[in-house]
């Protein structure tokens, strides 16, 4: 598997992520000193081995910045040396002294070291790869499984996979109980893991496991005056106390467990993509954010991304370098409801996650938000209920009907505005997250859409005293369709560059149990239960662990593959259909396009047998630097190799690099054609022929050149040259896919492209 892991071949991608934080990362404004990274390029032998040295260079550098400041002062305000994979120092920086810095000889970059916030089972048998089918089940227990996943909690919601898997997750820390992170039927630890279990103060070396392999947490932390501090506070642990990092391990890679649940919800055998893959478990931030820094003693080759919940305005992807596999998320075919019985008999359903306590024997009064507003309140704002809004003397008691114009106000915060004016429940209006079942606990809540909730205010205005009652949540199983693109998940294109076409792919991210530390706040377990040790949570940062998961899958079964080799059989492979055998749809209930899927669905099972992949190697990501503009000084720096960039490097030509799918910025209708170049390498039967199919929309023209491709005993990769003209096509992005078959496979490339 993977040979070596210091190969500097392999730093890259890890090094170049670091970069890529750089280039995402937005500029400052005003100027006191923040946490920055000071990036100096790979690191080697000679540098780990004189360590002292290293921070001494360090030192002298910040020496160099400023007479103003004292020597003293500059080693206090040191945060942390990194020498281990790549070399540089996180310090405390005003923007000037960065940019003084980011001159010097031997620097790569230096970039912000951000603060960064935590984007808030039946999933893997949704995607086909269910214990029930023993073919498949064959590879989910392969007993030789040597794949370790990592996670790294930084709160950017990467997450990074090799063969060793390493996650970086908003929140990588564990709850180490869990039964999900039980090591029955694992096998020995691999020797190759070098790792550790550190211990903290409330985490004992003895919980690590042969499933959770490894624990590490990083205490050095700025403090506001530039100090740091090397805190012991109960929190700097590996141990979870928010659930997430919990969450994400035992979606990739958690045991299986019989008759998990959420308070009897989605009741079944949760699980990892791969149950015996083995866990690691970093810790770079706490829950005010994440500061200080974060590096891996094992080495990502490939990197897993949530692509962010700020969707659905296009634009708002992140993590969309091309060296990251970046992903969207989807609903499964499970949704949550709760059924609201009007006083007249009338039942709908709404979208919840509640264990309220009601029941249809009887009905509570009802009333709008706007009917209920406090004394010069607006109308609008209690029609929103707004914080402070009602007027708790018109609303005790009642089930508050609130609607949501203002996308700022969370659902939780309606939930505890209304709550909070002893009310009895509340119906939310609200079309755009219908989607995504809000938990509120024991709180009666329903969401209703646009249709339910006009039906339920005509209703209200049709008589003196309208009356409703909120039922518990119950599941509907074999929900369609599904997958759905989920309203919140960021969409393309643009992030780093539109040359490049993100998200890759998409995963189950919309209400996903799996196991968390056990919730024991006050009106989040219902009456006489105890704390569940599992929960249903929604977000790209559950989608990430599905697609590392997945990852692990191929890697423990083709242990030969790179992972660029794993990025392409999940792409190319991935599915555009629902299950009800129509087109992936978004939330609005339009086809979804590439800009908010990628290549589609995953589908791990079939991406066991692509065919024929795309590698995309370290030059394609030197090229892809030297064309976004970076310097071929710094570029040989950070990669320490002797590379030269292409001559006239512009960032039209990232739409060659040889990635599994092709976007164009720009096709200019009256001007020249573009010519975009792939390379293909066959994994499947030696002698096989594969032809070209395109499906384009009309106007755009595409040619691919050659359209059919021999592999023989010796050619194992073929290039080709896809052409395309847009002349009579519409302005602005046009979908389509190009597909090499040889009757068996069937690989697809994802092209958009934006004429203009
Ligand atoms: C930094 O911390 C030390 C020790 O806690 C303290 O003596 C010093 O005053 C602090 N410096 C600043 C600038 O607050
Ligand atoms: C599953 O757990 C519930 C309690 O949470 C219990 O009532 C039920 O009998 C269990 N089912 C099985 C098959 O163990
Ligand atoms: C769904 O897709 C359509 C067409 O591509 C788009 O106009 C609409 O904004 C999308 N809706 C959402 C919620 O993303
Ligand atoms: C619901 O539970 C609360 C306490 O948790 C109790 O005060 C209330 O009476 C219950 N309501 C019903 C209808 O049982």
């Amino acid at each position: 598997m993977a040979s070596n892991p210091l190969l500097p071949s392999q730093l890259l991608p890890l090094a170049i992520s670091f970069i890529s934080l750089l280039i995402s990362s937005t500029a400052f404004k005003y100027d006191p000193a923040r946490p920055y990274v000071v990036y100096m390029g790979s690191s080697s032998s000679e540098v780990r081995d004189n360590a002292e040295a290293a921070e001494l260079s360090h030192l002298r550098m910040l020496n160099s910045l400023s007479s103003s400041r004292q020597g003293n002062q500059l080693k206090t305000s040191l945060i942390h040396h990194y020498y281990h994979t790549f070399r540089g120092f996180s310090t405390m920086l005003t923007q000037d002294e960065a940019s003084l810095l980011s001159g010097h000889d031997n620097v790569v970059s230096v970039f912000p070291d951000p603060i960064l916030h935590l984007h808030t089972t039946r999933s893997w048998d949704f995607l086909g790869m269910g214990f029930s089918d023993r073919t498949r089940s064959g590879y989910l227990l392969n007993p030789s499984n040597d794949v370790i996943i990592g996670i790294i909690d930084t709160g950017k919601s990467i997450q990074i996979i090799t063969s060793h898997v390493i996650l970086f997750s908003p929140a990588g820390r564990i709850w180490p109980e869990s039964p999900s992170l039980s090591d029955e039927g694992v096998g020995e630890i691999p020797s190759r893991w070098k790792g550790i279990c550190m211990e903290g103060p409330d985490f004992s070396k003895s919980v690590c496991n042969r499933k959770l392999i490894g624990a590490r947490y990083y205490i050095t932390e700025p403090t506001s005056n530039g100090n740091t501090t090397h805190s012991t506070r109960l929190g700097d642990s590996p141990r979870d106390s928010v659930g997430h990092g919990t969450h994400t391990a035992s979606i990739a890679g958690g045991a299986p467990v019989a008759n998990a649940s959420y308070y009897g919800l989605a009741r079944g055998t949760t699980r990892g993509g791969s149950p015996s893959t083995r866990i690691s478990s970093y810790k770079a931030c706490t829950e005010d954010g994440c500061s200080g820094a974060f590096h891996a003693e094992q080495m990502g080759v490939l990197v897993v991304c949530s692509g962010g919940n700020d969707g659905p305005d296009p634009y708002t992807i992140v993590n969309s370098a091309p060296w990251i596999f970046t992903v969207a998320a989807s609903t499964i075919d499970r949704e949550f409801r709760s059924t609201v019985i009007l006083g007249n008999g009338r039942e709908f359903e709404g979208s919840a996650i509640s264990f309220s306590n009601l029941t249809s024997s009887e009905t509570y009064p009802l009333v709008f938000g706007e009917k209920a507003a406090g004394n010069f309140t607006p109308a609008y704002e209690a029609r929103n209920c707004y914080p402070g809004s009602l007027d708790t003397r018109k609303v005790s008691g009642k089930i508050v009907v609130c609607i949501d114009t203002d996308p700022t106000l969370s659902r939780r915060m309606k939930k505890f505005v209304v709550e909070d004016a002893e009310a009895k429940g509340i119906i939310l209006i609200d079309e755009n997250q219908k989607g995504i079942p809000f938990d509120s606990g024991v709180f009666p809540f329903a969401q209703a859409d646009h249709v339910v909730g006009l039906e339920i205010l005509k209703y209200m205005n049709s008589i003196k005293s309208p009356t409703a009652t909120i039922l518990p949540t119950s599941e509907i199983s074999n929900f369609r369709p599904a997958p759905v693109v989920a309203y919140f998940s960021s969409r393309g294109p643009g992030g780093l560059t539109e040359n490049i076409l993100k998200p890759d792919v998409m995963a189950p991210g919309v209400a996903i149990l799996a196991a968390v530390v056990p919730n024991t706040e006050p009106g989040n377990v219902p009456y006489g239960k105890k704390p569940s040790g599992y929960s249903i949570k929604s977000g790209t940062s559950m989608a990430c662990p599905h697609v590392a998961g997945a990852a692990a899958i191929l890697m423990s079964v083709h242990s030969g593959w790179t992972s660029s080799m794993v990025k392409s059989a999940l792409m190319t492979t991935a599915t555009l259909d629902n299950n009800m055998g129509n087109l992936l749809t978004n939330s609005s209930e339009l086809f979804a396009n590439p800009h908010e899927m990628g290549s589609g669905e995953i589908s791990p099972y079939k991406a066991l047998h692509p065919g024929l992949v795309f590698e995309t190697g370290t030059e394609d990501y030197l090229n892809f630097l030297c064309y976004q503009g970076y310097s071929e000084k710094n570029i040989r720096s950070m990669s320490r190799m002797s590379f030269n960039c292409p001559k006239d490097p512009v960032d039209e030509l990232i739409s060659s690099i040889n990635y599994p799918s092709i976007s164009i910025s720009k096709l200019d209708k009256n001007g020249p054609i573009k010519i975009v170049k792939r390379t293909v390498r066959n994994v499947g039967s030696r002698n096989s022929i594969y032809t070209a199919s395109i499906q384009s929309p009309t106007g755009l023209g595409v040619k691919v050149n050659p359209d059919r491709i021999v592999f023989g005993w010796s050619t194992k990769r073929v290039s080709y040259t896809v052409y395309f003209y847009g002349k009579e096509a519409p302005s602005g992005y046009s979908f389509g896919y190009l597909t090499w078959s040889d009757g068996r496979h069937h690989v697809r490339t994802v092209f958009s492209v934006n004429v203009v």
